[in-house]
């Protein structure tokens, strides 16, 4: 699409009325197969209920992953120099980033990054509290896009961390090149600890994204409430049913949204038809296997250095470096 161009017209809209927001979203809701991207998942009714997906029974990735940092102690000091400065992509929540500085021996610094504004500046006040002698450099953007660190932290060695497997929403060629990326912000000497999904069994996949209590499908429904509220949308949420599916070809979780009937909803004043059945793709959430994630960080031009698993195999925390 032609920068500048408008898919809704202009006019009166609601006090939320976000153009950005309307835009993405019909972007995806005009293509044949129907799809909105998951970053819109996370207004502060999104961050919440994603919040009670980690504390689900169903739901192991979040609960392993803190396990693994809990019991990686004397392990990772020994591979990470002292004085390590911790670069965290995705940082709405410390929880994790606390267990892994407590496990490095001697921390510098500590920089978070996210989009979401509000919850990086808490979550960085917390760590400060907890760790009062580390310096906290919080950057509030989109890590997607290139951005350059602090100045305070230029030229020390830093420990990149990527946390919960959010590197399974991105394709695999587009998980490539966000590590490629991250390779040249981070530089050479460079360390990244990357929290990857395994590949398992969909009788594990499945209910970890369906959910005995619907905290999940609330979750994946809450996208068509903000964009009643923030497109200009008129979605009879209830019409829609959530979906989770494992794609064994594509080693991936989708999880969709399903007409239940025949019907019209209006975006941002675009009329957008529904065939009973028709489903909008909301997610992939992608499993790797041990060898099929090291090269993928290979071919982004990082050298795999050391892998740790949980006793069931559910969960990698792959540690990359740059062979310098
Ligand atoms: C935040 C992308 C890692 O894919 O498991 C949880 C999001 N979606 N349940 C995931 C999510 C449905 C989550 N990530």
């Amino acid at each position: 699409m032609p920068e500048g161009t408008r898919l809704f017209a202009r006019g009166r809209h609601p006090a939320d009325f976000r153009p950005d927001v309307a835009t993405e979203a019909l972007e995806g809701l005009t293509k044949p197969r129907k799809t909105l991207p998951a970053k819109l998942f996370y207004d502060d009714e999104g961050c919440r209920l994603f919040g009670r997906i980690t504390a689900l029974p169903e739901y192991y990735p979040t609960r392993t992953e803190t396990a693994m940092l809990r019991d990686l102690g004397p392990d990772v000091g020994r591979v990470v120099p002292d004085g390590a400065v911790v670069v965290e992509y995705g940082a709405g929540d410390e929880t994790k980033a606390a267990l892994l500085l407590a496990a490095l021996a001697a921390p510098s610094a500590y920089v978070p990054i996210d989009i979401a504004e509000g919850a990086l500046s808490a979550a960085a006040d917390r760590l400060r509290a907890l760790m009062p002698t580390l310096g906290v450099f919080p950057l509030a953007l989109d890590f997607l896009k290139p951005f350059s660190l602090p100045i305070a932290v230029r030229g020390r060695r830093l420990l990149g961390y990527f946390s919960g497997s959010t590197i399974g929403n991105l394709e695999p060629a587009s998980a490539v090149q966000f590590m490629r990326h991250a390779l040249a912000t981070l530089g050479p000497g460079s360390q990244f600890l990357i929290g990857v999904d395994m590949r398992k069994s969909p009788i594990v996949l499945i209910p970890a994204y369906n959910d005995g209590r619907g905290v999940t499908a609330a979750f994946n429904r809450n996208l068509l409430v903000r964009l009643n509220r923030e497109a200009a949308a008129d979605f009879d949420v209830d019409a829609f049913e959530h979906a989770a599916i494992w794609n064994d070809a594509e080693s991936r979780i989708e999880m969709h949204l399903i007409s239940r009937r025949d019907q019209v909803a209006s975006v941002a004043g675009r009329r957008i038809q529904f065939n009973a059945g028709e489903t909008i793709h909301t997610e992939n959430s992608y499993k790797h296997t041990i060898d099929g994630f090291r090269a993928m960080a290979a071919s982004a031009g990082w050298r795999p250095a050391k892998v740790w698993t949980d006793p069931d195999d559910l969960f990698s925390l792959h540690l990359l470096d740059t062979g310098a």
